[in-house]
């Protein structure tokens, strides 16, 4: 299946997404990164995947990144949009083209943590376990219909940094799992509901 992946940064879950790319039928047609220093476009470029960058702050409004973005995907006519890392708010307009056909990771157990330093949150509200959510994309920011998620726990002596490390794991391990129930045709966004082999999850 056609997939347009897009990053912002170091490009570990594409990485992830790139090592089970035949076994889960993922053609990566292209990557788009907001950032020109994202690690994960070196990644793309070492297997051969075309790349674009668009800066976010070169255009005049968040309608104009997006209609670009937007034709940017549409060159390569993907069936899936695959947010890997990507960080950027979408518009409600952008987000209703690709209903049901773009998926997001999120580093927390959603509806927890919502935005941005989910880590630092989780530790902050004294959370016994964390972990990561992937969702379909709606224009609510992180509030999409959940698909799966995976936990850790939080140990006594964890930083920002070895959570973090703990929960991208995680991460590259679901992500694949949730694509591949994508490309496989048995995951799909039914009013507003995220439902596998037809039934809601
Ligand atoms: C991941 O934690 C992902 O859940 C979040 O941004 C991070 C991206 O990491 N949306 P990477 O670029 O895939 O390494």
């Amino acid at each position: 299946m056609k997939a347009v992946a897009l990053i912002s940064g170091s490009g570990s879950n594409l990485q992830s997404l790139i090592d089970h790319a035949e076994k889960i039928d993922l053609d990566i047609q292209a990557v788009i990164s907001n950032k020109e220093d994202a690690y994960g476009i070196k990644r793309a470029q070492k297997v051969n995947i075309p790349t674009h960058v668009l800066i976010h702050t070169q255009f005049p409004s968040r309608e104009k990144f997006d209609q670009q973005l937007s034709q940017t995907i549409d060159q390569h006519s993907p069936d899936i949009i695959i947010l890997a890392g990507f960080m950027r708010i979408l518009t409600e307009e952008f987000t209703q083209k690709y209903a049901g056909k773009m998926l997001n990771i999120h580093p927390s157990l959603l509806p927890k943590f919502q935005g941005l330093n989910t880590h630092q949150r989780a530790l902050d509200a004294k959370e016994s376990e964390h972990g990561v959510s992937v969702h379909f994309v709606t224009a609510k920011l992180d509030g999409g219909p959940v698909i799966a998620q995976a936990r850790v726990p939080i140990l006594a002596d964890d930083t920002v940094e070895s959570l973090a490390q703990r929960v991208l794991i995680e991460e590259h391990k679901l992500f694949p799992k949730v694509v591949h129930w994508f490309t496989q045709g048995r995951l799909k966004l039914i009013d507003n509901h995220a439902t596998l082999d037809g039934q809601i999850i």
